[in-house]
């Protein structure tokens, strides 16, 4: 049986190459994709899912749109990483199909309560506004979940602070919402995506496989190497957002280590990190952070489904 999905994203270079390993995948089910404010504004972001979905050809599941803002702080965007329009590098197609009617945080709700149980794993790719949101106006979706499934985070290191990832410190409070919420939350964070690095042989493989799908993959990793060296000093760019796409598909791939995490809400220099606490032995919690990947296996993966596209 696959796996049923939903894809809480900010396309984003490797949000899009998520999308394309979802749907690529025959494990995952893939029943929508929601738009959240992240690594551009929502309007761009969203515009590049529809545009993502062209490439992947996703006709009949829903896209909508979510948060605007995070729930307290400005908006933050990246730019740096991403270009103005949050995929710079290759062309866009024009999207064709419509977005859906309802918002993110509505349609995430309506699967969760119209679906059996324990059937739906969210994936969140970008900040988690939209999935704070739904937990605050549904909280019966925080037991129906199967479990949460994020990028996002980082246990010894930050990028968008020394101690902050990216999708943490946009919307912290939407992130301490999620992470204490109750339900199963498996922190795929910089620890794990930094092993998850787009290097020369494999932007090779991906060019070999000569179809659109890999021609866009193989444009959105040059130019993220491009900005990755400039702004972080990255031989080869970390492909994070697939990683917990994987995750979902085979937990073979990667480690995970059960360890309470909280969210600095306060720190002066640590706003938006993510505490882990890995003192004792692993006491009961909800929580688990991604420590080593299969680096190759993964990798096959990704290419297989860019394959089957
Ligand atoms: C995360 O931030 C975004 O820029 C990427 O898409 C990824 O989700 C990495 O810190
Ligand atoms: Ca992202």
């Amino acid at each position: 049986m696959p796996k049923k999905i939903i894809l809480d994203c900010d396309p984003g270079h490797d949000d899009a190459i998520a999308i394309l390993l979802a749907q690529g995948n025959p494990n995952i089910e893939l029943l929508a994709i929601t738009t959240v404010v992240g690594n551009q504004t929502l309007d761009k972001v969203t515009r590049n899912a529809l545009a993502v979905a062209e490439i992947a050809k996703i006709n009949n599941i829903p896209i909508a749109k979510g948060a605007e803002r995070p729930l307290v702080r400005e908006v933050e965007n990246a730019p740096d990483i991403h270009g103005n329009s949050g995929m710079d590098g290759p062309t866009l197609p024009e999207p064709k199909r419509a977005l859906s009617e309802q918002h993110a945080v509505n349609l995430i709700i309506d699967l969760i309560m119209s679906h059996p149980e324990k059937t739906i794993t969210l994936v969140p790719t970008g900040g988690l506004t939209n999935i704070a949101l739904a937990a605050r106006l549904e909280p019966r979706i925080i037991n129906r979940v199967k479990e949460v499934v994020l990028m996002g985070g980082g246990y010894h290191t930050g990028n968008w602070s020394a101690v902050a990832e990216f999708n943490i410190k946009i919307d912290p409070e939407a992130a301490h919402i999620v992470f204490n919420a109750g339900w199963k939350v498996t922190m795929v964070g910089l620890d794990l995506t930094h092993q998850a690095l787009a290097t020369p042989e494999i932007v090779e493989r991906i060019k070999e496989i000569n179809t659109p799908a890999s021609t866009f993959v193989v444009e959105l990793l040059e130019f993220f190497g491009k900005m990755y060296k400039q702004a972080q000093g990255f031989d080869a760019p970390p492909v994070h957002d697939p990683c917990a796409v994987a995750y979902v598909i085979d937990p073979s791939l990667i480690e995970v280590k059960q360890v309470p995490v909280n969210i600095e809400l306060t720190g002066t220099h640590t706003l938006g990190m993510t505490v882990a606490d890995f003192r004792y032995p692993p006491k009961k919690c909800n929580t688990q952070v991604a420590t080593k990947l299969e680096r190759e296996r993964f990798w096959d993966l990704v290419i297989d489904a860019i394959k089957r596209i």
